[in-house]
Order: structure tokens, then sequence, then C-alpha cells
């Protein structure tokens, strides 16, 4: 794995951006820190992670329903959360080269870890003790200022036409729960869920992160993939354990090795959680939250009951016990999931002449393009229309792509690299036989298959 990793990260960012996964934004203005925009196969893999994480949590539990819940929100959403008053990092400058780092992660570099709960005061207590120990990343200095907890909710001035409504600001969303926590009474009216049920969302959240490092994993803009389910107080720590098997059981089946994941328990909890553990994957620089899984009891709803006026109560109808439901969460970000899956899929191999091929070995589910289609040669119109028939016939069903540039050895590499699992090329057999040489991105072994057989070849082998 250590070979594997040795500038593993600048290859990724490298081939995302050569082939079309990962490009920074706004580039021809300069960039735009910690914002990232998709790319053409880069966003078919984020709709196949999409899908997966859909599937996993919608499509195999009758009792979780979906929600698409808007970005703006009321601003009293976010005072009740508690982000108003307590969702900040605290940042510190380097006196020599104005450098601004977070604190908790100058602290973790020395192996001191701080508590989120903390005030300004006893961070930089904190501070004061490992100042001899503390370095600046970019210069080296050991001289930072005092810290400051900076908020990371993005504020807009959306609705402020007259400037008299700018006393309570409007937020870019931090998270995407507060939509489902705020339509926790509308789905229950609408829908026939009873407790225990969960509302799954997938959507865009804004935070101002300080700190703009290591490509996709932090960004100000990202996509979170949450699922609340809310259950009887008595049972919120079973459903806990059952989430977290169902969770780490995930990323197996989204093909991440079981020694690239990890738990990690959190010591400090947030403001609202009552367990909080993460699943940890093994990254180009290490192991690092991927999802985080928490319990965070009624204080959601409460919260929402007590600034609303709602009421925000359950009643059994069964029992007719009347109560206020508890929350296990599970967060994940899909920009989080397609860099460990980039980083899972990611191999250079050695082949026969002495060359590297570089491929991407996706599942199968999760590949951008699931076939690629070739003419053995681009100047025979008779192989390029039976390729471009086959094209046809099988871009209804699979996401595939023609290809009749270069030789073929040149467009099974570019294929490799942007993970496809089959290339399909017609020759002058073809013509004679009906059949297709279809070549497999892993083995790189070759079978001909009937042209009339394809379809169902690649479902069988594609898989769910
Ligand atoms: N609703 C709970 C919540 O938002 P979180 O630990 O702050 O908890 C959950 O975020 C997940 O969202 C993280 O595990 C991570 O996958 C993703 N995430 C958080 N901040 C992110 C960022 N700045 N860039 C990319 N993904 C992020």
């Amino acid at each position: 794995m250590t070979e594997k990793k040795e500038g593993l990260m600048e290859k990724i960012v490298s081939l995302c951006k050569r082939r079309g996964f990962v490009f920074p934004s706004s580039e021809i203005y300069g960039g735009f820190a910690a914002v990232y925009d998709f790319g053409p196969y880069g966003v078919e893999l984020a709709r196949n992670i999409r899908e997966a994480w859909w599937n996993a949590m919608v499509r195999d539990h009758e009792n979780i329903v979906g929600l698409d819940s808007a970005i703006f929100m009321h601003p009293k959403v976010w005072e009740a959360s508690g982000h108003v008053g307590g969702f900040a990092d605290p940042l510190a400058e380097c006196r020599e080269c104005h450098f601004r780092a977070r604190v908790d992660h100058l602290l973790e570099e020395v192996g001191v870890f701080a508590d989120e709960k903390m005030t300004e005061e006893e961070i930089n207590q904190l501070m004061k003790e490992n100042k001899d120990r503390i370095k600046c990343p970019k210069c080296g200095k050991r001289d930072f200022s005092e810290a400051k907890k900076f908020n990371l909710l993005v504020q807009s001035n959306l609705g402020n036409f007259t400037g008299d409504w700018g006393k309570e600001p409007t937020y870019l969303r931090g998270e995407t729960c507060q939509g489902i926590y705020v339509n926790f009474k509308n789905v229950l009216d609408s829908t026939r869920v009873k407790v225990p049920f969960g509302i799954a969302q997938i959507g865009k959240a804004f935070r101002n992160e300080i700190t703009a490092r290591q490509f996709i994993f932090r960004k100000r803009e990202f996509e979170q993939m949450e699922m609340q389910y809310f259950v009887h107080p008595e049972s919120a720590s079973a459903a806990y354990d059952e989430w977290r098997e169902k969770r780490w059981q995930y990323y197996l089946d989204l093909g991440i090795k079981k020694e690239n994941l990890k738990w990690h328990e959190h010591e400090n909890l947030v403001f609202y959680a009552k367990a909080a553990w993460d699943i940890e994957y093994n990254f180009p620089f290490g192991f690092k939250e991927l999802e985080g899984i928490h319990n965070r009891s009624d204080y959601d709803l409460t919260q929402h009951s007590k600034f609303s006026g709602a009421d925000l109560s359950y009643r059994d109808p069964k029992t007719n016990e009347k109560y206020v439901p508890w929350i296990v969460e599970t967060s994940v970000g899909l920009d989080r999931t397609f860099l460990a899956v980039m980083t899972e899929a990611y191999t250079e191999e050695e082949v026969a002449d002495g060359d590297i091929r570089t491929v991407l070995k996706f599942p199968k589910k999760l590949a951008p393009i699931k076939a690629a289609v070739f003419p053995l040669l681009k100047n025979k119109p008779e192989l390029v229309d039976k390729a471009k028939a086959i094209y046809d016939e099988l871009k209804s069903s699979f996401m595939c792509e023609f290809d009749d540039n270069g030789n073929v050895g040149k467009r099974y590499r570019r294929q490799d690299e942007i993970g496809t699992p089959y290339c399909i090329t017609v020759d002058f057999e073809t013509l004679s036989d009906g059949a297709v040489t279809v070549r497999d991105r892993d083995t790189m072994l070759q079978e001909r298959i009937k042209i009339e057989e394809l379809k169902k070849y690649l479902e069988d082998n594609l898989g769910k």
C-alpha cells in the first residue's frame, strides 16, 4: 500500500483533470479555492455513486422515503439547530508569512486534540502550552497569533432588496439534514410511514471552510447524502448499532477493501450528539473521516419545536404514547466517496511490453462508461457502420462511448484510464460471423461474443 501511495494524490488529481473527472472551479480566472467542478466522466461517476447510495438507503428499505428540500431555509432554522451560535472553527495566523490555519489541525499535528466545545480562551491556552512545537505548515516558523473562532455558515443576501431585512441573514445550508427535520411533520402527515422510519436526502451543503486542503476532500460547496432515522427513544441505541453495521457493509459492497476502512469513535461530541462514530477511509493522505454516524437524541426535533412553535412529537397509533422521536443519522459526502472510490480504483500495472498501464478498477456499477465500441479501422465504412449500429443499440441501455481514434491498443489504454469495463471491437470477421471481440478491463482477456448476445452479456457481467 505504501508503494501505491507514493505520489498517489498528485497522480489522482492529475488524472481527474486530464481525463475530465474533476476541474478546479473557474480555472480560467485562476481558480477558486476549495471549489471544484465535475467534468464529463466525473458527473457520470457522481451519478452512479448517488444511485448506489439511494438504492441502499431508499430502495432497499420500505420504511425509508426520499426528500429534496431547498437550499435556502428560514433563518431561524440555523438558530434552532445551534449553527449560528456554535458552528465555528478556531483560526490563527502565522505572524511570519500570514498563513491562516485551523488551530485544531495545528494541534492535531503535534498530537493534541481540541474539544469542539472549547472556548477561544481554552484553545489559546492549549496553543500557548504547545507553542514551541506548533509549526507553520507554510514557512515553518513557530509564531502564531491568538486563535479566533470563525463561523462556518455561508451567508447570502437573499431577499434583501430594501436593506431593512438584513437583520436576520439568510444562509446557504450548512448541512442537508435540517431540511429533513423541518419536514418531519409533512412527511408523517402525507405518507403512511410510522416510527421507526427514515428520510433520506442528497443535496448541496456549503461551509466557509478555513483551510482549502486535500483536493475534493474538504470543499466549500459539497454534496451530502444524509439519512435521518426517527425512532422511539428506547430503541435509539439498538437502531444506532444496526445502522453502524449497515453502513460498514455498504462500503464493502461498494468495492472498498476492509483494510482501507476503520472506525473512529468521537470522544469530544459535537453539541447535538449522544454518540458519534466515523467510518474512516485510507485516503492517499492517511485515514480520515468518510462518513459520520450520529445518535442525535431528540435534540433536533425539540429545538425546532421550541423555535417554530410547531408540535413535532409523535403519537404511536397502537399504544397512544406521545413522544419526541430520537434520531439516528448517517451522513456522508458524495465528494469524499468519489475520492475514496478513485483512490481504491487507481492502479498502475506493468504490462508485457514493459509499459505501465494506468487503469481505474472501479466496481462495474460505478464505472462512468460501461462499454466502448470501436471499428478496427476508421477508414473502412463497413466496419464503422457496423460499430455505430452496435453503439446505437447499446447506448439506450448502458452509458457507452464510440471511439475510432488511433489504433485499438491506444483506445484500450484510454478506456482503462477512465475505468471502462468492456471494449467491443468490430473487425473484418464480424462481417462474416456476426461476432465481436469483447475485451475485459481487469483481465485484459478477449472473447468473441455474438452481436445479438452482447446486451445480455453486458447485463450479466455489469451486475446490479
Ligand atoms: N449532518 C451531520 C453533518 O453534517 P459532518 O460530520 O459535519 O456532519 C458529514 O458532515 C459528512 O459530510 C462528512 O463525514 C463528510 O463526508 C462530509 N463533509 C463535511 N464537510 C465537508 C466538506 N467541507 N467537504 C466535503 N465533504 C464534507
